[in-house]
This record gives structure tokens, C-alpha cells and sequence, in this order.
């Protein structure tokens, strides 16, 4: 059992790693032994994330903007200095914008589907001849995209260009999953429900929690110990015949709808 959802020793990168649910994700594969390396735009924030998992395992960041092609070439031509692969690639970080229909601006468009459905294509583009060098039938490597419930079912606030991206990145995965299988990379996704982090803080502000527990039949907030069992399963032997699955860990909310 020990060795069916193992992680130790494996190569993980983990974007937007530095807070909120990237951050579980990445404390999670630390102390299960695996060299994890998280990535974020807040250079400060990454190098302190760095100190603190530094204590319990390996983790390593390398700071950067991946909404811009030319910094995910640094940080992967950095990553290529120190690793000579990568197992397992979670593609986190993502962006939200709320506003009504009738105000909602461009750069709500752009800046969301950009960081949410274009980033994580061109990381997995980027990231495939490091993906390919460990992989075999047996033991493929992984690519887990972060996901929503707000991809699934009709959101329950004016998120459009959010709700438009997570749809997207869900089927992109989809549409990986035939080229990357002949490479022994299987793709994933979890699609979260609402979890407490920095993107739900405006929620939590604005007095709407009960909206939002409301919506869900388990009527809690998810917390980190919900989404890293997902994480290590997906990363593991126990999913090695899994790929192209989009794994609901929302309480309960798209299964209800
Ligand atoms: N929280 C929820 O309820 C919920 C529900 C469903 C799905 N999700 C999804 O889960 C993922 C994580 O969400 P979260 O709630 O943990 O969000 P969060 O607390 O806002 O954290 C977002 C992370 O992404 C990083 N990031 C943002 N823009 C970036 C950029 N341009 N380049 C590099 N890194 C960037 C942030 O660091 P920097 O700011 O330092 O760059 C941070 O580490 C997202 O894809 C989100 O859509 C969340």
C-alpha cells in the first residue's frame, strides 16, 4: 500500500505554489518525500515558501510571470539546470474577475483566460521534452491542471470569462490526452469547489459566505486536507491507468446540479 501512492523522489513542479491551494498541493508533496519546485510571481513570498518546506523536504522556487511565453522558457531553461526531468507537472495558478454583464471589461477577458487556459497549454508544450525523459507505460508522468467546479456547472456569481476558462482548460485536457498518452504522460484535472484562499477572499469580505456554503451539500468551505489526497492519488502509482478524468473535490456542488 505504502508504495501504490507513493511520491518520494519524484520531480514535481507546482505552479503558483507560493499560497492558496497551490500551496497545499506543494506542502503536501514535501513531506511525502518528493523534490518539489513552486513557482509564483511574488519573488519574496516564493523565497519564504522555499525556507519553510525547505525544513521539512526539498522545495525549491524559482520566481516568475507566467502569463508572459518568455518567462515560462526562463523558469523551464532554470528548472533544466537542476533537474534532468520532470514527473509531475500541477498547473495551479490561476486568476478570477468578477463584474456584471453589462461592465464587464476586456482586460477581465484577457488577463483570466490568458494566466487559466493559454499558460498552462504552453507550459505542458514547453515542459514535454522534460516530461518524456522518465516516462514509460508503467510509470507515465503526470500533468494535474487545476480546474473548477465553475467549469462544470453554471457558476454562481458574474465570473464569465473564470467559469468560459475553466470549461476550456477541463476540455483542453481532454483534447491532450491522445498525444500526450503516446509520449506515457497522463493529464488530469481537479476541478475544486470553493476553497478559503486569497481568490475567495473578496467573497468571504463582501458577507457572502453562507452564500457560498449554501451552494454546497457538505455547507463548508473546503480546507487543504479535501484537495491533497487528489494531488498525491494523481501523482502516483495508484492513477497510472487514469488520464483524461476531471476529478470533482467540491463538497458535493456539481454532482447536485
Ligand atoms: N479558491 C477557490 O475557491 C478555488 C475554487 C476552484 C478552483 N480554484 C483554482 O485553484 C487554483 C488556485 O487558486 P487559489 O484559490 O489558491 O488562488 P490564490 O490564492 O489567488 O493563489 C493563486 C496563485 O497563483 C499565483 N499566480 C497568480 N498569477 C500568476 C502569474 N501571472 N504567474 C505566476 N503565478 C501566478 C499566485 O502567486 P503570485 O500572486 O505571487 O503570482 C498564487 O500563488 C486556481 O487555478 C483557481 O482557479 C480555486
Amino acid at each position: 500500500m505504502d508504495s501504490l501512492f507513493a511520491v518520494k523522489n519524484k520531480i514535481i513542479f507546482v505552479t503558483g505554489g507560493s499560497r492558496g491551494i497551490g500551496y497545499m498541493i506543494a506542502s503536501c508533496y514535501v513531506k511525502a518525500g518528493a523534490r518539489v519546485y513552486i513557482t509564483s510571481r511574488d519573488q519574496k513570498r516564493c523565497a519564504a515558501v522555499e525556507r519553510e518546506l525547505s525544513a521539512i523536504g526539498f522545495c525549491r522556487a524559482i520566481s516568475g510571470d507566467l502569463s508572459k511565453l518568455s518567462e515560462i522558457e526562463r523558469i523551464i531553461s532554470e528548472l533544466q539546470v537542476l533537474e534532468p526531468k520532470l514527473d509531475v507537472l500541477v498547473n495551479n495558478a490561476g486568476a478570477t474577475w468578477g463584474a456584471s454583464l453589462e461592465e464587464f471589461p476586456e482586460k477581465g477577458w484577457d488577463k483570466v483566460t490568458s494566466l487559466n487556459l493559454k499558460t498552462p497549454f504552453f507550459l505542458i508544450q514547453k515542459f514535454l521534452p522534460m516530461l518524456k525523459v522518465g516516462a514509460t507505460p508503467d510509470d507515465p508522468s503526470r500533468i494535474i491542471n487545476i480546474g473548477s467546479v465553475d467549469g462544470i456547472r453554471v457558476p454562481i456569481w458574474d465570473n464569465y470569462s473564470y467559469a468560459a476558462s475553466k470549461a476550456g482548460l477541463h476540455h483542453l485536457s481532454k483534447t491532450l490526452v491522445r498525444p500526450l498518452a503516446e509520449q506515457n504522460i497522463n493529464i488530469n484535472t481537479i476541478a475544486p469547489g470553493p476553497f478559503s484562499t486569497d481568490m475567495m477572499a473578496p467573497m468571504k469580505e463582501g458577507g457572502w459566505s453562507d452564500t457560498v456554503t449554501s451552494a454546497v451539500p457538505l455547507n463548508r468551505f473546503g480546507e487543504a486536507g479535501d484537495i491533497v489526497g487528489t494531488a498525491i492519488f494523481l501523482a502516483s502509482p495508484a492513477s497510472s491507468y487514469i488520464t483524461g478524468a476531471t476529478i470533482p473535490v467540491d463538497g458535493g456542488m456539481s454532482g447536485s446540479t
